[in-house]
């Protein structure tokens, strides 16, 4: 091995982080947060520099009853948080028309790299799914689309994903007009061999391209995996803060690499992120009194590093 393997300086100097755990995380939770929560929670994560947060999803309340109350949740956003770019999931073009009158300034639309995931997260064939893209990007306007790639990596049905597969899809969604794609772990068992051969991949042929690394931690290899991306230049990355989230179609998922702990690890590393780590933290640490579920995160447990440490007895 040679010594430049492990040439910090060779990071990138900035990195985003985008907020996600207003989508990821509220979806996968079980009892209904009261919307004011959710917007309390919003409220505190724009004070916190985030210059995007994914806000919600528009998808079908038969299918995720948590998200029933998306046009409310946007709209409050908008209307208070105009300078961060909002972000909507969508599954479809019902979905993307629900969110562009809600105000939405991002489609973030989903599909899986596996058709297995595909069909039990959005009852349709892959092929289906980029024919409803096609139609979400005619619905635009003015709005930009993007495109995640859900089981990236891995599928909880069908295993291995060849990178192939991954990189058909983002050649469709960028032929198609479409501003930036995110890779996802869906089910969090990715590790930095298989993300260093995909990623490697995606950025050879996509070299200037907007590309998110989405991760979740149900194996806790996402900072192990941050890094492999981050030596390949990758420079975005999606955190849900708490470390909530997880797709209610794929068993197994648990939650996103925490907000926190990814800041946290960005900028030990010199990696400069923008965002403010204490408020973060802050609203992480309000999430079981007010969410009513456990944090799946580190750092807001963690002693000072004064305190902290082997053979402490404290
Ligand atoms: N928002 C709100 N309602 C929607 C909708 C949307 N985006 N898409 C469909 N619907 C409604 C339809 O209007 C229809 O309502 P009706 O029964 O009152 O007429 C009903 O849902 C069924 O519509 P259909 O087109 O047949 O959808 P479906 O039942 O095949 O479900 C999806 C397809 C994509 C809408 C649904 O599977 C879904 O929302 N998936 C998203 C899952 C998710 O959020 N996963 C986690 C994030 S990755
Ligand atoms: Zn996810």
């Amino acid at each position: 091995m040679s010594p430049s393997d492990f040439d910090f300086s060779s990071l990138p100097r900035r990195a985003e982080v985008i907020e996600v755990c207003p989508r990821d995380g509220f979806q996968n939770v079980r009892v209904p947060i009261p919307t004011s929560e959710k917007i309390a929670m919003l409220d505190a994560l724009a004070e916190a520099g985030f210059r995007t947060i994914e806000v919600t999803s528009f998808v079908s309340p038969g299918a995720v009853p948590q998200m029933a109350d998306a046009a409310e949740v946007m709209a409050d956003f908008k209307r208070k948080h105009g300078a961060i770019e909002a972000v909507a999931l969508v599954p479809n073009a019902k979905g993307a028309e629900r969110a562009l009158s809600a105000g939405a300034d991002t489609l973030n639309f989903v599909l899986s790299a596996s058709e297995s995931h595909n069909r039990e997260n959005t009852r349709r064939t892959v092929e289906e799914s980029l024919s409803e893209l096609a139609e979400v990007c005619r619905l635009r306007g003015n709005k930009k689309v993007h495109v995640s790639v859900a089981t990236a990596f891995y599928c909880p049905f069908e295993g291995e994903i060849a990178k192939e597969s991954v990189l058909k899809i983002i050649g469709r969604a960028l032929s198609l007009g479409c501003g930036g794609v995110s890779v996802a772990d869906t089910i969090g068992t990715a590790h930095p061999v298989k993300v260093h051969d995909t990623l490697s991949a995606v950025r050879k042929e996509y070299p200037r391209e907007r590309i998110v690394l989405h991760l979740h931690d149900t194996q806790g290899m996402a900072l192990a995996n941050t890094l492999t991306a981050l030596f390949l230049g990758y420079d975005a990355f999606d955190g849900a803060v708490g470390g909530l989230g997880g797709c209610p179609f794929a068993p197994g998922a648990a939650g996103n690499v925490s907000t926190e702990d990814l800041v946290n690890f960005l900028e030990r590393l010199g990696v400069k992120t923008g965002v403010d780590l204490a408020k973060v933290l802050a609203v992480a640490r309000g999430i079981p009194g007010r969410l009513g579920v456990p944090l799946c995160s580190h750092l807001p447990g963690a002693k000072s590093s004064a305190s902290a440490g082997c053979g402490s007895s404290a």
